[in-house]
């Protein structure tokens, strides 16, 4: 501790010194009413406040939430940015997506390492700093990027490195730390009908309570929106289907999880245009009939919470939100904002529900749908942000006009998350049809080889298909497009991304659980010169058993990046194909790295096959 006017004081947070994690919980639990459905939220105030969740914080949950000691553990074990064990004061993640990558990060982060003296994964021997990675951050058009204390820090190179050991040696607060480090720019390089027009708050509420809640769903028909958060599945029958479900309440709910490497439109449409997509769930509570919406927002976008609160708080005080809204009686809706905790499988439907309800983020036995049985068993829509947005001027503006946009069957327009090997990256809002060569041109890329488009679970482009069209009825998409050059190699593409399925798989089915492990290994394989045609092999058949056998979508998609890059970029596979013959994965000489760490010993007689 330091001391700061003669007060001991936290050296992070400069506030008084670090709290009884009793008090602290009590406090928390009472401000969320003891509801143990609000237990992810709480777990991250406790966290906030206290650096980890000790095991006296736990304690104190069993008690005030009568909730089994298991159950929390199991909760809190869940979340990536959970801690059981103190971590350090200074958390730094780097972002271990492979546009950061691309851009220097694994340097970057050896740097700092080497700078405060901390092994990577660990914690310092003074308990003040540990260093580890996490999956992308959504900050992929100003990366490399970090998180400190889940606090996001942008446009990494040496000497902002540099700078911030030094602020971590000399224990500065985070909240005093250069504002500069934590800037996060929208950059929109190319706006349409969401971005770039001007929206009245009110006016599409206005505009439905002329035509009424059939009429708008008159309208949505008309318009064909389909949803943006990947699966393309149709607005008007999803709304029609919620508000149609018995239950004894209704919920909307935003998913802006946006978890998907390479994707962070949602954060700039939240930043830009939140009235929009507040005023689109504001539609579909009218729709449904709901009372209450969530927006779940990724932990990694918490910087997000203050101007979204207020923008709420503004909402209320202007009747869009509250009773009886723009003095409708019966008309009341509110929304309430949760935060994500780094598990990129709550962006999946089911998923983000059990972890609305304080759970685990287990993806849920489909059907029933959410739409008959989702947040605590009622009927719920969920929807992608962009969707709310595009809903809101659907009502606004009319069917047609929005139908105007796009293609027959991929109406509007698309936001696009450039990033990677190009001079401008970005959000571009095209309408939907636009080809993946005109985006290269906006963007500058001269010499892509390739694009992945969606993300690691997305799709592949190579060169020869550049003339294809973003739509769903041709490459549908979430948003993500990674730009790769000529000088980068495809298999280090892919095994990023087979990393991230490994690391972010729930585990919850063994198919999905073990296969994308085994996947990882096996890329780490033929990374170390030990593959073998017979790997080709295997991967294939693990690709089958996956998608057929796995629970969700996550397992399901998790071989695409390797089968599609060996598709199109097989020669970068066949160089690392030196064996003939099976070699198998198990590396003796790997496995006595520890042996010879704790020996002192790295010459060559230490290494098996280099003795003579
Ligand atoms: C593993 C996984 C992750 C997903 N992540 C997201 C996400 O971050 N944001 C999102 O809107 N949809 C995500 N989805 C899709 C959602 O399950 C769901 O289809 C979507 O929120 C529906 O909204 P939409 O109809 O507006 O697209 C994900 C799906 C899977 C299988
Ligand atoms: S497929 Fe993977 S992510 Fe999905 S439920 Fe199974 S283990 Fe979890």
């Amino acid at each position: 501790m330091v001391q700061i006017e003669g007060k001991s004081m936290n050296p992070v947070t400069a506030c008084a010194a670090m709290p009884d994690p009793g008090a602290v919980v009590r406090d928390v639990v009472a401000r969320h009413g003891g509801d143990a459905h609000e237990l992810v939220q709480i777990l991250r105030e406790v966290q906030d406040r206290c650096d980890w969740i000790s095991p006296e914080a736990i304690d104190c949950l069993v008690a005030e939430l009568r909730v089994p000691r298991t159950k929390i553990e199991a909760v809190a074990g869940f979340y990536s940015f959970f801690y059981l064990v103190p971590r350090g004061a200074y958390r730094v993640l780097f972002s271990d997506n492979i546009t950061d990558r691309l851009a220097g990060s694994a340097g970057l982060k050896s740097r700092m390492c080497r700078n405060l003296w901390v092994e990577p994964g660990k914690v310092s021997e003074d308990g003040v700093v540990s260093v580890d990675l996490t999956s992308c951050t959504g900050m992929c058009d100003q990366g490399p990027a970090m998180l400190v204390n889940n606090r996001a820090i942008t446009n990494l190179d040496d000497a902002r490195v540099d700078a911030i050991c030094e602020l971590i040696r000399n224990r500065v607060a985070l909240d005093d730390w250069p504002a500069e480090f934590f800037r996060v720019d929208n950059n929109i390089r190319r706006a349409d009908m969401l971005l770039g027009g001007t929206f009245t708050s009110g006016s599409a509420i206005e505009a439905v309570e002329a035509r009424g809640a059939q009429g708008l769903l008159e309208e949505l028909r008309i318009s064909n929106l389909r949803g943006r958060g990947g699966a393309g599945f149709d607005v008007v029958t999803k709304w029609s289907l919620c508000r149609e479900a018995p239950g004894a309440a209704h919920y909307v709910v935003c998913n802006a999880d946006e978890g998907e490497p390479g994707t962070f439109k949602d954060r700039v449409l939240l930043t830009e245009c939140p009235d929009l997509v507040f005023e689109g769930m504001t539609l579909c509570a009218r729709a449904i009939g709901a009372r209450l919406g969530y927006v779940y927002l990724r932990g990694e976008y918490c910087y997000l919470l203050d101007l979204l609160e207020g923008v709420l708080a503004r909402r209320r005080a202007q009747g869009l939100l509250g009773q009886s809204i723009l003095g409708v009686a019966g008309y009341d809706f509110d929304i309430v904002i949760h935060l994500g905790a780094g598990a990129y499988v709550c962006g999946e439907e089911s998923a983000l529900i059990e972890s609305l309800e304080g759970k685990r983020g287990t993806p849920r036995n489909r059907p029933p749908f959410p739409v008959t049985s989702g947040y605590l068993g009622q009927p719920t829509v969920v929807n992608n942000v962009e969707t709310f947005a595009a809903a809101a001027l659907v009502a606004l503006n009319g069917g047609a006009w929005f139908a105007a946009v796009g293609t027959p069957q991929s109406t509007g327009t698309k936001l696009l998350s450039v990033s990677g090997d190009c001079e401008r990256p970005g959000i571009y809002e095209y309408p939907f049809g636009v080809s993946v060569a005109q985006i290269l041109a906006d963007c500058g890329a001269g010499d892509a080889q390739a694009v992945q488009v969606g993300g690691p679970s997305g799709t592949c482009i190579d060169a020869g298909e550049f003339g294809r069209r973003i739509a769903f009825e041709d490459i549908p998409t979430a948003g993500a497009f990674m730009v790769f050059g000529a000088q980068r190699d495809m298999f280090d593409v892919a095994r990023n991304f087979t990393r991230f399925f490994a690391h972010e798989s729930c585990g919850f089915c063994t198919p999905c659980r073990v296969g994308t492990s085994l996947l990882n290994d096996l890329m780490d394989k033929l990374a170390r010169g030990h593959g073998s045609p017979y790997d080709f092999a295997e991967i294939e058949k693990l690709n089958l058993r996956l998608r057929a056998l796995s629970h969700c979508g996550l397992g399901h998609s998790a071989c695409n990046p390797v089968l599609e890059t060996i598709a199109k970029f097989r020669s970068t596979y066949e160089r690392r194909l030196v064996h003939t013959q099976y070699v198998p994965a198990f590396d003796l000489d790997r496995a006595l790295a520890a042996a010879r760490q704790m020996t002192g010993r790295e010459d060559a007689g230490a290494h098996i096959g280099e003795a003579t």
